[in-house]
């Protein structure tokens, strides 16, 4: 095969989006051109102004104006940029199942099947089919059956390339990746397919951090890293439970055991719970297969995670409730923040959805400030967990642009994004304008406690207890 000159990805979001710039940025001489069935994501990826684009993330706007229009194109003709393209990559979708079998816990792959049977269908010459999304194991030879058995003959030879970007990073992960995994046959051809992959990022990452194996290998691992980091966050997350009781503190805790280099410092931040596309739906995909192979010690042990992060989240909403006096009917809560994390617009599986609705449960008044989220999707994300119905959520929520006015006359206030603007808001103010006793549930430990009860506020911090 022919070195690649041209390059498709199908699906133009969190994942296809910002890695297919960074490639294009590297490699100027391979075209790359991102296709979406969604026009209006389209419309906005190719937007004059970059302040528009349809993700928000860090050094994105700069990446996305180097390349595209030089080698980089996005588009809705999804057919002819997979004709065109020696090599394709698969970044659609894949959320959890919402209906039958495995339902809240399988990978539903209707996108993934979709997308494999429209290159079957119009590929005339031999490619490379890179599976970039998160995906169950064995997912790769699903893709490969219908593509031997649909197609025109042609040959296709299949990768896994699991994504390890975080959202709000994703530009300097990719810049610098830990490592870049990419799986394939241990045939000849699969052999030379994973040869043209490792040539692609060879051109920015050194040799050493490209690993190769077998592609079940490859699928595997993403899970479990994605398994690994969620698990230390519910640890963490546990312990601060603990902390609260025993009257430790839950920082001092993770200082003092993230510095055991077995141990290691990062993913130890106690929080309200994680949330974003990737921790539930890859533990749940482990435990639906641990299921399947009939492993039920296994799927137990994964599925704890999940437990201690629906714990985490509850327990929260709930301390707000016994704290304003067991009642929050009527009363304005304050939410700053609605991100699963800093520095990105994606809400997907965030904690704030939770906490709010557990709260709308008990008829307080939502009113959420986020830097970067919209009212018609945080609207969404209530809407999709199916607690109540449209009209009614929109009665608890109210949206707005100004955090002062978010906050003004609140019985309590929510820290649900680690967001930095947060800690620079002027919180006399704060104070002046609301209800009294006026409360703070810092629910990502960001805020100077201290400060803040030296001005009057009653801080409830997770994990540090009294
Ligand atoms: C994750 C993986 O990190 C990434 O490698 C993979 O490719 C996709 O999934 P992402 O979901 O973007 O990335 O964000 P991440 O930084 O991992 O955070 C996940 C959640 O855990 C967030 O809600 C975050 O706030 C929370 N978290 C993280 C904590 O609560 N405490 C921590 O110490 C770290
Ligand atoms: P991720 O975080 O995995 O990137 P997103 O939902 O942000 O997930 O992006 C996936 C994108 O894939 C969506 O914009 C969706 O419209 C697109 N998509 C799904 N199926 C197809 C398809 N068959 N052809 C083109 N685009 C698709």
């Amino acid at each position: 095969m022919p070195k690649i000159q041209k390059i498709c990805c199908v699906g133009a979001g969190y994942v296809g989006g910002p890695t297919m710039s960074v490639i294009a940025q590297k490699n100027p001489h391979i075209q790359i051109t991102v296709v979406d069935l969604n026009e209006a994501r389209i419309k906005a990826w190719n937007d004059k102004d970059l302040t528009k684009l349809p993700i928000y993330e860090p050094g994105l706007d700069a990446v996305v104006a180097e390349a595209r229009g030089r080698n980089l194109f996005f588009d809705t003709d999804v057919d002819k940029a997979i004709d065109e393209a020696d090599m394709i990559f698969i970044s659609v979708n894949t959320p959890t199942k919402t209906y039958g079998k495995g339902k809240g816990m399988a990978a539903d792959l209707k996108y993934i099947e979709l997308c494999a049977r429209q290159i079957a269908r119009v590929a005339k010459t031999n490619k490379i089919v890179v599976e970039k999304s998160t995906l169950p194991v064995r997912t790769a030879q699903a893709i490969k059956r219908i593509l031997d058995q649909t197609g025109n003959g042609v040959e296709f030879e299949i990768l896994s390339n699991p994504e390890f970007l975080a959202e709000g990073t994703a530009i300097q992960d990719l810049m610098n990746p830990d490592r870049v995994l990419i799986g394939g046959d241990q045939t000849e051809k699969g052999q030379k397919a994973i040869q043209e992959l490792v040539d692609i990022y060879g051109a920015w990452v050194p040799r050493e951090r490209i690993l190769t194996t077998n592609v079940w290998s490859s699928e595997l691992s993403k899970l479990t890293a994605n398994a690994f980091l969620a698990q230390r966050v519910s640890s963490i997350n546990a312990i601060s439970e603990l902390c609260e009781v025993s009257g430790a503190d839950v920082n001092e805790v993770s200082r003092a055991i993230g510095t055991d280099s077995r141990v290691g410092s990062k993913f130890l931040k106690a929080s309200v719970g994680f949330g974003g596309s990737c921790f539930q739906k890859d533990i749940l995909n482990l435990v639906y297969i641990a299921k399947t192979y009939g492993l039920d010690a296994v799927a137990d042990y994964w599925e704890q995670v999940i437990i201690m992060n629906d714990h985490q989240k509850r327990r929260f909403a709930e301390k707000i409730v016994t704290t304003l006096f067991n009642t929050v009917n009527d009363k304005k809560i304050a939410f700053l923040g609605w991100a699963f994390k800093k520095d990105t617009n994606d809400t997907r599986e965030s904690a704030a959805i939770y906490v709010a609705n557990d709260l709308i449960e008990e008829e307080a008044n939502i009113h959420v400030y986020d830097p970067k989220v919209t009212e018609q999707q945080m609207l969404s994300d209530l809407d999709y967990l199916n607690t109540r119905n449209s009209e009614a959520n929109q009665n608890h929520l109210t949206v707005h642009q100004d955090p002062y006015i978010t906050l003004k006359d609140a019985h309590g206030i929510a820290v649900l994004t680690e967001w930095d603007e947060f800690k620079t808001y002027d919180w006399q103010r704060i104070y002046d304008n609301m209800q009294k006793p006026a409360f703070v549930f810092d629910g990502r430990n960001i805020l100077d406690r201290k400060e803040l009860e030296k001005i009057g506020f009653e801080v409830y911090t997770i994990g540090k207890g009294e």
